[in-house]
């Protein structure tokens, strides 16, 4: 079989789909890999990195997707690079399929088969392949060491002959994938850390990470069957908002994290509520991309209210494309292991399996599962 593998387009994307590990990988089960000249250049791989895995460097993202049968893909296809699929390929990669639904009909249409492993369940069997978790994890960690880089104080405690500094205090508003890791990181540095979440179980996560828990009372659920946050009631975001906006006045560091799949990102932080922060202090607003955690942010670009910088990063892992590529490129080996026939050399995949069945959302000119 031939796995393609092209540049992302994307302005800012550095990552690659691939890495030279997993090159190796499927060289061993006979698969041809082609990777358009200079791909992973921007995550630390040089063709030369691809060609003694075994790779084959193409001039062009045309050369290697032509007589592809899988092509690897951080971002789904983007209008402009249509013309490089046609029919009976198999494209795996995030498709932000409950964003993009609309995407989904082209795709369909141009008679590929896509893999959103953006939908892969969350269930202990997927944790090797799921990508929004292994991206969250080091966007998690990249908002801690942004955030840091643009405030103006010192993180950790630091008694000198010359005086004492008292450690930064950081709120991390979300601790899923992404906060977990943020508070993990914002430990480690020395701060005093405090963390939101609606899931009221995250208690204990935040806690065995040395967090201090920001508790809101009630006797409502807001956790959907697949592990995820659902919508809060008026009642429960007012209590919110009254923890949120006393936390913010000794606030150095704001991550915000917070999701809801599908839907606009809740609003935690109001202009109203950032009047409350020390000037000076830092938000790294990693919801930006869904509307926003914080009121102002806007994705891709730091603004200033107040003396707050508010850093909108919905793409924090792009900027650890290095790391963020390994980790990106075991989820999608990892995906298609499962699917391997050593008899045949092939990959078959078996839509009884619902992890399969639960990704695909295009194949024979139709949408299929979530995208129907
Ligand atoms: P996410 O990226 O969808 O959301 C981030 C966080 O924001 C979540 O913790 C969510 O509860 C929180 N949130 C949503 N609305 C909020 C609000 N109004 N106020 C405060 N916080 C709010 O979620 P993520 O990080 O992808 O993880 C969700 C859960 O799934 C976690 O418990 C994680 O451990 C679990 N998980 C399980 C996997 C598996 O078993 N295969 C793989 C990955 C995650």
């Amino acid at each position: 079989m031939k796995i393609a593998v092209i540049k992302e387009t994307l302005p800012e994307e550095k990552r690659i789909a691939i890495s030279p590990d997993i090159v190796s990988r499927l060289k061993k089960w006979d698969f041809e890999v082609l990777i358009e000249q200079d791909a992973g250049l921007q995550a630390g791989f040089g063709n030369a990195d691809f060609e003694t895995a075994g790779a084959t460097i193409t001039s062009s993202a045309q050369e290697a997707c032509q007589n592809a049968d899988i092509i690897f893909k951080i971002w789904a296809p983007l209008p402009e690079e249509d013309k490089l699929f046609h029919k009976g390929q198999t494209i795996i990669a995030n498709f932000q399929a409950l964003a993009y639904k609309e995407r989904l009909t082209d795709y369909a249409k141009l008679g590929l088969r896509c893999f959103a492993l953006d939908l892969i369940p969350r269930i202990s069997r997927a944790q090797s392949m799921d990508i929004l978790s292994s991206q969250s994890n080091l966007a998690g960690y990249k908002a801690v060491i942004d955030a840091v880089a643009a405030l103006d104080k010192a993180v950790p405690m630091m008694m000198t002959a010359g005086g004492t500094i008292a450690p930064a205090k950081v709120l991390v508003l979300g601790a899923g994938v992404a906060g977990l890791q943020a508070i993990a990181t914002a430990k480690r540095l020395g701060a005093q850390v405090y963390a939101s979440d609606v899931r009221p179980q995250v208690k204990e996560q935040v806690e065995s990470l040395g967090g201090r828990f920001l508790n809101v009372k009630t006797a409502e659920n807001f956790e959907t069957d697949g592990g995820y946050a659902k919508e809060t009631s008026a009642e429960y975001q007012k209590k919110q908002n009254e923890a949120v906006a006393e936390q913010l006045k000794a606030t150095d560091i704001a991550i915000t994290t917070a999701l809801i799949p599908g839907r606009p990102a809740p609003r935690l932080i109001s202009k109203e509520m950032l009047k409350t922060m020390p000037y000076g202090s830092v938000i790294i607003d990693m919801a930006a991309a869904a509307g926003g955690n914080v009121e102002g942010a806007e994705n891709g670009k730091t603004v200033e209210i107040n003396g707050i910088k508010i850093i909108g990063n919905s793409n924090l892992a792009a900027s650890v494309p290095n790391s963020a590529s390994m980790l990106f490129a075991k989820n999608i080996f990892n995906f298609i292991a499962p699917m391997y026939n050593p008899e045949s050399r092939e990959l078959v995949f078996n839509f009884h399996d619902e992890l399969i069945s639960a990704t695909c959302v295009c194949q024979d000119g139709k949408l299929t599962g979530a995208a129907k």
